[in-house]
């Protein structure tokens, strides 16, 4: 068994309404949990940014499943690494609104990890994205401590 967590950046679809992507990534979680798929997902300036965590061929069919979903394009991986722990263990996927949910706190460790005041993921590198991915789950649970 091969765990891994893929990362990869997206654009949303224009004139996507945030609050039926919502309602269909609910369901999109429990799916998820029964695949053992754990991470985070932070939707910002029309971008995604999404990690997915579990076992190799799990996470390979659910990335190329997302690919081809009508809501984003010009799906783009930034990094697949194997991996000892996950980031995201306790979130099936956690959701971040970074347009609404956009603190001083969030803002400065964007900049601290991709050096631009904009959340555009698709210029990151895979480090970068990697770790600001996972300061924000460490700040998220500090919050909801
Ligand atoms: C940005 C983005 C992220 C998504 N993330 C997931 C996810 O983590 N898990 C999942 O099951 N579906 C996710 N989906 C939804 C899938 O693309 C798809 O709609 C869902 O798996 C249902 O597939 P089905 O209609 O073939 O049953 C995501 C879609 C988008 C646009």
């Amino acid at each position: 068994m091969h765990t891994i967590r893929l990362l990869y950046s997206s654009d949303a679809l224009e004139g996507l309404r945030y609050r039926d992507f919502l309602t269909i990534m609910e369901k999109a979680a429990e799916t998820n949990r029964e695949r053992a798929i754990t991470g985070m997902l932070c939707y910002g300036g029309g971008q995604f940014l999404q990690a997915l965590e579990g076992e190799r061929l799990t996470v390979n069919a659910l990335y190329h499943h997302i690919a081809k979903d009508p809501r984003h394009s010009n799906c783009q991986l930034l990094s697949v690494e194997e991996i000892g722990a996950r980031d995201f263990a306790e979130w099936s996927m956690k959701i971040i609104d970074w347009n609404d949910a956009v603190t001083a706190a969030r803002q400065a460790l964007l900049l601290k990890h991709s050096g631009s005041r904009q959340f555009n993921p698709s210029q990151m590198t895979a480090q970068q994205a990697t770790v600001f991915l996972r300061d924000l789950a460490a700040m998220e649970r500090l919050l909801t401590e």
